[in-house]
């Protein structure tokens, strides 16, 4: 009786690895959705049960994680698996494979890209031709400082109002246009191409720039004989998070060719690299890699490490070699986004100083998703927190109000002090904080800020703040002295930006 329920168990069991095994073997997609475009798989069936790994040009191989059968019988077939990039944010969701007449079919989503493509059953040869590399990653070594941004590096960067749609021609418009408002005298010199000018390798493994920018050389050139700097973007992964060409295998080449070129800033994005270096050890082993590689060049090129403030950053960012670290995930043009970033997710401050900054994002004052006093207070907490200070609007043309915000010196002072001390919130109250940041020649930096949406009386503490009971009081936007028992109004999701001197 016992003997004949196993046997019907092992029957129904065999059934069902059975219609799993149909699907076991090596396949090779046709053509897959370009995120994260899926090469080629491999599903295996043993006494483990089934495994796969499916391959792809984002992430390489990719172990298919829970991979099982599912289904009604034969002609229902199914195998379920989700795949994990490494990129905690983000949620795995579940991926289908079924039988078709070419083979399978891959059905499902991976974040915001659809998948269905189909594969048919590869050939040895057809497989390794799909062979992902990896590549072995530097042992812990310390990056000597390159020596610069010894104050928070300062100018634009293309990202936050063009997106993909830059090119050479609008990179020279803003270089003039810095020159003519008068923002590179303030102290903005840096011009930063972000993702999206990348075109294909050549056989030689040099990496192009795409049709958009015909001789970077050339721009190095025009962008420099205007007293300006020229920075460029990649990822350590095989694409940039816009799915160009990353570094992924050509670290030390890359660094050379731009290099060459005359770039003078890097921005390193993990992007797809998380796929591979999710890891505390291999994040910070592939920024060593291209910090060491960037210094190995010869050419001063600062060094700006993006990889959204996973595993402390800013405790390892100098030692491979960074000036600046991403604290977050992407900034938007909204006074919630700001705020949060600004307000609470700033990274370390004992981290930040002379030749390394926290980076809590580029700026998007002038982009048009926020109140004036909304981007007053960005600037006011970005300049408090001794963050970099890179504009991401459409420099060319840059209303009066936009052009008060981003090139008042009395606020680009409190930012580029050389003390370098990032400021803190001393009082929380209210939805009201004051912040205070300690400068160079003894005086304070204080900040009334409003989160609020309605308008606030603030008032300074001056001898709980360490500056006696008459300070002399310099209000920074309204550029005049003020008592120091003033009483301010502070507007809705404003700010009051002080500097006092005991
Ligand atoms: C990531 C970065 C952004 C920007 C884009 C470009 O999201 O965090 O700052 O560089 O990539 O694709």
């Amino acid at each position: 009786m016992t003997k004949c329920v196993l046997g019907v168990l092992a029957g129904v069991l065999l059934t069902s690895q059975a219609w799993g095994a149909d699907l076991t073997g090596d396949w090779v997609f046709q053509a897959a959705p370009s995120f994260p475009r899926f090469t080629k798989m491999v599903i295996r069936q043993d006494a483990g049960g089934l495994h796969g790994t499916i391959t792809s040009e984002w992430y390489g191989d990719l172990p298919m994680l829970d991979l099982k059968a599912t289904g009604e019988g034969p002609a229902g077939e199914r195998l379920v698996f989700h795949i994990d990039n490494g990129n905690p944010k983000l949620k795995p969701l579940d991926l289908t494979l079924a039988p078709d007449e070419s083979g399978i079919r891959l059905t499902g989503q991976v974040w915001y890209e659809k998948q269905d493509a189909t594969a048919h059953r590869a050939t040895a040869a057809e497989m390794a031709a799909l062979d992902f590399p990896t590549y072995p990653l530097p042992a812990p070594a310390h990056v000597p400082s390159n020596g610069l941004a010894r104050t928070p590096p300062m100018g634009w960067s293309s990202w936050n109002k063009f997106a993909e749609a830059i090119d050479d021609k609008t990179v020279r418009e803003i270089a003039d246009a810095l020159v003519r408002s008068g923002l590179r005298d303030a102290g903005y010199v840096y011009v930063n191409i972000d993702d999206g000018w990348q075109g294909e390798r050549g056989p030689d493994g040099v990496l192009h720039p795409n049709a958009k920018f015909p001789d970077m050389k050339a721009l190095a050139d025009y962008v420099h004989a205007r007293g300006l700097k020229l920075g460029i973007y990649s990822s350590p992964g095989p694409k940039s998070c816009a799915g160009y060409a990353g570094s992924y295998g050509h670290v030390e080449q890359d660094a050379r060719t731009w290099a060459e070129w005359g770039i003078d800033y890097l921005k390193y994005d993990l992007c797809s690299g998380e796929g591979f270096y999710h890891t505390a050890d291999t994040v910070q082993a592939v920024y060593q890699q291209m910090g060491a590689a960037l210094n190995a060049t010869g050419r001063p090129i600062v060094y700006s490490l993006c990889e959204y403030g996973r595993f402390d950053v800013g405790a390892w960012g100098r030692d491979v070699g960074g000036n600046l670290w991403r604290t977050t995930g992407d900034i938007e043009d909204s006074y919630a986004s700001m705020a949060t970033i600004g307000f609470d997710k700033n990274g370390v401050p004992r981290h930040t100083g002379p030749g390394g900054w926290n980076d809590p994002d580029m700026l998007e004052v002038g982009n048009g998703g926020m109140t004036t006093e909304e981007y007053r207070t960005h600037i006011s907490l970005w300049a408090m927190m001794a963050a970099p200070l890179l504009m991401g609007n459409d420099a060319r043309s840059m209303p009066r109000d936009t052009l008060a915000l981003l090139g008042n010196a009395e606020v680009i002072a409190i930012d580029q002090d050389p003390l370098g001390r990032q400021g803190l919130p001393v009082r929380k109250q209210d939805g009201t904080e004051v912040w205070t940041r300690p400068l160079a020649d003894g005086s304070v930096a204080v900040g009334l800020f409003n989160r609020t949406d309605k308008p606030m009386a603030m008032t300074a503490d001056w001898p709980a703040l360490g500056l006696g009971d008459h300070p002399s009081v310099r209000d920074l936007w309204a550029h005049r002295g003020v008592a120091p028992g003033a009483a301010h109004t502070v507007p809705a999701h404003g700010v009051v930006l002080l500097r006092a001197t005991r």
